[in-house]
């Protein structure tokens, strides 16, 4: 099919979460859109990025479940992993949700471009590197959504073997006796936390003094703890000096600065992402790239070109979420649209980490909260107490929700709400809620949780917050 010269509403260079957003809801609304893709639709999140990886931290769970299922009466025999079948599952999965994606984006006759589109003066695009290069169409909106890219280190050339990123592990075909995984962030910990439930032997190596610096202390702290017991090796405050390879051409040895030595079979680094920004915009328009390579824009998503708007992981300063990038696409239709749009609130967006535990949070941490001056009240509940918890035989982790506390002593709104535990990812929706409605304990804890539920440990921290709690003082 030739677009060249044709004109349409939005035209989005990048087909990920952000990209495909911003055309599903503008075609929604009636806009004509054009999407130039390079690769698959679905982008990062799909396809190397979070389904993937959410798919094996799920067998890691399965296998968990098998092998512990004697204490619940069910023998089997001893459970293996199988990890090309586990591979070719997920496979399966990516591939039903691309061709869901696919016939969505068609449904709404949003136009498909294969290549890499480049941002020209004038709200141009041009086509290059794939099966429609040299297209050229124009939009009278341009949204920059070309995602981001594993960020590697000097002196640990990623081969695609022995040294990989999250792009080649997630392609794996069984996994290897021992793993270094450089980079304690969401994404080191849940593939260290995957890889050693499903049997290797594995080394964290974080450069900060903790993992998971961007969560609650104490939250983290749980899962630091949680990882030790299950045997990985973690060293925090670590700076990695070089990797020797192994003469038999797989592995090495990784040194710390520190002094240590690290023999092993695979080095997964991830240690961040950086914007994919080379080549997106040609010379002649006024949109800023910033000093790491990121796109400039502001709260409502405008970059420093008019009608030129950019969303997701390629945008400076904002979390790199997929959910971050779908909000944002809607805040920049509406603006496109003419209509009222709120900004969103970065401090404030849900965060879920799927390792074992699972971390999930939305608002301020307490550190967070006590370094801005604000005077505030904290509960926790464990999970321990939780019967529900009990049942599943999963007690590790607890609810942790940080208040503020007005001048006059009386409780003020809830700041955030903190997780770590048995399935919090999927229990974050009404710390979420509360955060955003910038309700109070008093408010939230009239709600009735279900028994037994986990949900419990949530509601149970809410009344403790109003000064009597059923089971927590
Ligand atoms: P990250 O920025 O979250 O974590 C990278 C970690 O590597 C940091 O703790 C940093 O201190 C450490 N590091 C940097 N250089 C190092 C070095 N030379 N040696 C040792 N440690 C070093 O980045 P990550 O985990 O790669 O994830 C990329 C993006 O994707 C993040 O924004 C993350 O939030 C997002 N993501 C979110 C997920 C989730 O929410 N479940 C899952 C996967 C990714």
């Amino acid at each position: 099919m030739t677009t060249t010269g044709t004109q349409f509403d939005v035209v989005v260079i990048g087909g990920g979460p952000g990209g495909y957003a911003t055309a599903l809801y503008g075609a929604a609304a009636g806009l004509s859109v054009a999407i130039v893709e390079r690769d698959k639709l679905g982008g990062t999140c799909l396809h190397r990025g979070c389904v993937p990886a959410k798919e094996f931290l799920e067998t890691a769970a399965v296998y968990r479940t098998v092998k512990g299922s004697s204490e619940f009466g069910i023998t089997t025999g001893d459970p293996k992993v199988d990890f090309a079948v586990s591979q070719s599952r997920k496979n399966a999965v990516v591939e039903r949700l691309f061709r869901g994606l696919s016939g969505l984006l068609k449904g709404r006759k949003v136009t498909v471009l294969s290549g890499t589109g480049t941002l020209l003066p004038g709200r141009r695009v041009r086509v290059s590197e794939g099966p429609d290069a040299g297209a050229e169409i124009a939009g009278r909106n341009v949204v920059l959504a070309a995602g981001s890219v594993p960020r590697t280190l000097p002196g640990l050339p990623v081969d695609g073997r022995t040294v990989v990123t999250s792009d080649e592990f997630l392609d794996l075909q069984a996994i290897p006796e021992s793993v270094a995984v450089i980079g304690a962030g969401a994404i080191g910990c849940e593939f260290a936390s995957l890889l050693s439930d499903l049997g290797a032997r594995v080394t964290l190596v974080e450069a900060l003094d903790a993992i998971l610096t961007g969560c609650d202390g104490e939250v983290a702290a749980v899962v630091h703890r949680s990882f030790r017991k299950r045997g990985i090796e973690l060293y925090t405050g670590a700076q990695v000096k070089g990797f020797v390879p192994r003469s038999s051409g797989t592995g090495g040895v990784l040194h710390l600065a520190a002094g240590a030595e690290i023999d092993t079979d695979m080095v997964v680094v991830s240690v961040g992402r950086r914007a994919r920004t080379e080549g997106l915009v040609a010379a002649g328009t006024a949109v800023v790239i910033d000093d790491r390579g990121f796109v400039v824009a502001d709260r409502y998503q405008r970059t420093h070109e008019p009608s030129v708007w950019a969303v997701g992981d390629v945008v400076a300063g904002t979390p790199q979420l997929a959910h971050v990038g779908f909000a944002e696409a809607i805040v920049a239709v509406h603006c496109m649209l003419g209509e009222p749009a709120v900004p969103v609130d970065y401090e404030r967006v849900p965060w879920a980490i799927y390792s074992h535990p699972e971390v999930a949070f939305a608002g301020l941490t307490e550190e967070q909260a006590k370094a801005r001056g604000l005077d505030v009240v904290v509960k926790k509940d464990p999970f321990g107490a939780n019967s529900r918890a009990q049942i599943i035989g999963d007690t590790e982790g607890m609810v942790k929700v940080v208040v503020e506390r007005r001048a006059d002593g009386a409780e003020g709104r809830i700041l955030g709400v903190h997780m770590v535990g048995p399935w919090v990812t999927e229990q974050l929706g009404a710390g979420y809620l509360a955060v955003n409605w910038e309700a109070t304990p008093s408010e939230v804890a009239q709600f009735i949780q279900p028994h037994p539920s986990l949900s419990e440990t949530f509601g149970e921290t809410m009344l403790a917050l109003t000064g009597r709690g059923l089971h927590v003082g």
